[in-house]
């Protein structure tokens, strides 16, 4: 296979223009691939324990074969690893082997491993070349586009992090195929999102298509992919670094998603996409309840989100307290003010500031928690 029969999709940013190249199959062929994007014979690849068993080997013989020496890393799989502990650990490890300014990072996983091999990339002798490899859902559709990076700590989520975007994106769809089907869910979630929040016809198209993608189709992957990569990269183009409120769109479901996978989801109890999934809902009942969207808009969306599989609300065990201080630690927050993307209708998300916790309140009350333990949406 060559590069050129790979679809492209490329981020505008001037010196930093970098492109996503989107195919299947090919990470025997990323050796050749990758040769335009870095500049030593020296890699460091980070990725981890499950993602090691089923394509470290493929790529690692790959980009050897093709005259790279290649120093893996591999972290334990799940959130708690996105750690400043993880980052020092690989970095130490990478200052020790020997590194310089022409040296690169490479993360080939989900996430969780494209964020923290991104920080690591980014302060490594104040910022190395990085390669992103991502191999679940939600990272070939959002993480590993746009270049933010960052580390968890307990006062939350991605409040520590750099903005260093890649040199080139590589997806290949048929990872996917490995993934836990809950994991494919989590990323249809923010597929979904896209559609909401900024594509109307791409929100249209998932209406028919959307399980397709769900049951990994190669065509309707391929196709939902690239749309999102298009997307968000015409986004990350005109406000690379969130300053216009264009990007922050992108946001939309996630004040009330992080506060739920904050308050309830380090336990493990709640992926991201799925807790994202559960704040898009709420957003879009918040936005009929402030009177910005149709009153039927909320209804429409939690209907279609549910027949495709994806949760609407989270367990009656999560105290409002608990998630509204988590909403005002949230990046968009100005001092203790809470702030959202809301829906005005499919397809035009809009950032509102100063929304009244009471308001907030009512809608996790009312449309948010399931009662008594259960759903009264669940089967
Ligand atoms: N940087 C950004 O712009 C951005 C955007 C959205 C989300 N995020 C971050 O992304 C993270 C979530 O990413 P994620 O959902 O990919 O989680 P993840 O990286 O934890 O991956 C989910 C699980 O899938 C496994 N996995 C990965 N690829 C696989 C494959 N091909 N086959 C089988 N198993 C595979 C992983 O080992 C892990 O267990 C969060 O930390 C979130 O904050 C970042």
């Amino acid at each position: 296979m060559t590069l050129e029969e790979l679809t492209r999709v490329d981020v505008d940013l001037g010196e930093k223009s970098y492109p996503i190249f989107i195919g299947a199959d090919f990470l025997s062929d990323m050796g050749t691939f990758i040769q335009p994007y870095v500049r030593s014979k020296k890699l460091f690849l980070v990725t981890d324990n499950l993602v090691e068993s089923l394509y470290l080997p493929v790529v690692q013989e790959s980009l050897e074969a093709a005259g790279y020496d290649v120093y893996a890393f591999t972290i334990e799989q799940g959130e708690m690893s996105k750690s400043f502990k993880e980052a020092e650990r690989i970095l130490e490890k990478i200052l020790k082997l020997g590194c310089d300014r022409n040296s690169a990072l490479i993360s080939l996983g989900g996430g969780v491993v494209g964020d923290l091999t991104g920080f690591c990339a980014s302060v490594l002798l104040r910022g190395v070349d990085f390669i992103q490899i991502p191999t679940t859902l939600l990272a070939q559709t959002d993480s590993s586009v746009g270049g933010k990076t960052g580390v968890n700590t307990s006062s939350g989520k991605n409040l520590i992090g750099t903005f260093h975007q890649p040199k080139a994106v590589f997806i290949d769809t048929h990872t996917l195929k490995t993934l836990d089907p809950q994991q494919v869910l989590s990323g249809f979630g923010e597929v979904a999102k896209y559609g909401l929040v900024l594509n109307a016809d791409f929100w249209h198209w998932l209406e028919e298509a959307g399980e397709r993608v769900i049951a990994l189709d190669d065509e309707a992957c391929r196709y939902a992919i690239e749309q999102c990569c298009r997307i968000k990269a015409a986004v990350v183009s005109e406000d690379e670094f969130e300053k216009t409120g264009l990007r922050s769109l992108l946001n939309f479901g996630h004040t009330i998603g992080h506060a739920i996978e904050g308050v309830g989801g380090m336990r493990g109890s709640i992926s991201h996409g799925e807790a994202v999934a559960i704040g898009c809902v709420l957003a879009a009942w918040l936005s009929a309840d402030m009177e910005l969207c149709p009153p039927e808009l909320p209804e429409k969306i939690s209907l279609q989100f549910q027949k495709w599989g994806l949760p609407i609300q989270f367990e009656s065990t999560l105290k409002n307290v608990d998630l509204i201080a988590f909403m005002k630690k949230d990046k968009k927050a100005t001092g203790s003010q809470l702030n959202f993307v809301l829906l005005e209708e499919i397809g035009r998300g809009v950032l509102v500031q100063n929304i009244p916790v009471e308001t907030v309140e009512r809608v996790l009350n009312e449309k948010g928690r399931k009662k008594n333990g259960f759903s009264f949406f669940e089967q």
